[in-house]
């Protein structure tokens, strides 16, 4: 089920903490190519010579916005259809069992708990970014996690706030109206932090995985997912879904928004994560079910640790 080996191939577009600051085998005019042409970072380009100099402990790194007004824009029109099973929301509602395996299972491994057990997660704290409706939250509520909902759109946290305090179960989720970098502004900590499916809607991906990565306790876990910027992304999850079966509004992805899985190590490398696991989801649209599955040529889920400090 777990890729493994998708690993394995992506490690090699990876360096090792301390040596030159490209991937090992990219030369360095391709390595600079491929940063030059994205448009999610405008921080400077590391240099192969020399590392990219540590900022002091006391530096503030984390004030930048990563809000994509845009963006938001976009989620506060369809906000009161976050709990409509056939509306907007509807790929992430039929996603969410086979994402929340997923979880699930990296999550009980990575804090050696029981997957049998019917609330695994007890004890721990858990932050979902970009919570919309609670979708995620509440699943991971119901399995024991303290969880911290937050969105950057008021709409989606009241929203939020009013599913679940229909379930004794739900109703501890703590939703607040604010944003990753905020929350690191006041110095909140948290074992796991989730940003799914929110990567591709933000001001930097880099910025914002920094702040993922300041919000996670040293040796807890991070997951994101996403969508690769591929073509077969672009036939499927924009043309397809957003065109032809019409199950989101036009508009809603910009495909030059979404990263490779090859691009999000790195990012994440950067912000002192280290990736363990990747997997795709694959829709089969016989049964109308998506599936775990090696293949991250579309949507992909990664999960990794943050490095001990
Ligand atoms: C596609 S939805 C994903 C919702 C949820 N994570 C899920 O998968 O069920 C993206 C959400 O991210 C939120 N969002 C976008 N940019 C954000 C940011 N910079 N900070 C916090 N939330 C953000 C949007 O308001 C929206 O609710």
């Amino acid at each position: 089920m777990m890729s493994k080996h998708i690993l394995a191939r992506l490690r090699p577009l990876t360096r090792p903490a301390c040596r030159s600051s490209q991937p090992a085998n990219y030369t360095t005019h391709e390595f600079h190519h491929k940063l030059q042409s994205r448009r999610y970072s405008d921080s400077p380009l590391p240099s192969p010579a020399a590392p990219a100099p540590t900022p002091p402990p006391s530096a503030k790194l984390y004030s930048k916005s990563s809000l994509n007004e845009a963006e938001l824009k976009k989620f506060a029109a369809i906000s009161e259809t976050w709990w409509d099973a056939e509306g907007p929301f509807k790929p992430l509602h039929v996603m969410n069992p086979t994402r929340l395996a997923f979880i699930r299972s990296m999550l009980c491994r990575h804090f050696g708990k029981d997957p049998s057990c019917s609330r695994p997660f007890e004890g721990l704290k858990f932050v979902d970014v970009g919570c919309g409706g609670g979708i995620l939250s509440e699943p991971l509520a119901r399995m024991g996690a303290h969880v911290t909902g937050v969105d950057a759109v008021e709409k989606n946290i009241k929203i939020a706030q009013l599913h679940a305090d229909l379930d004794p179960t739900t109703s501890s989720i703590d939703y607040l109206c604010t944003t990753a970098e905020k929350l690191v502004e006041e110095q909140r900590k948290f074992d796991a932090v989730l940003a799914l499916e929110v990567i591709e809607h933000v001001a930097d991906p880099a910025d914002f995985c920094k702040s993922l990565s300041a919000l996670t306790e040293s040796g807890g876990a991070i997951l994101i997912s996403t969508i690769n910027r591929s073509m077969r992304a672009y036939a499927t999850a924009i043309v397809v879904a957003e065109y032809v079966l019409r199950w989101l509004p036009a508009g809603t992805h910009d495909w030059s928004s979404f990263l490779t899985p090859e691009e999000l190590v790195l990012i994440f490398q950067r912000a002192s994560i280290s990736v363990q696991e990747m997997a795709g989801f694959v829709y089969n649209p016989l049964t109308g079910r998506w599936s775990l599955s090696d293949d991250i040529g579309v949507n992909f889920i990664a999960y990794g640790t943050k490095n001990r400090e």
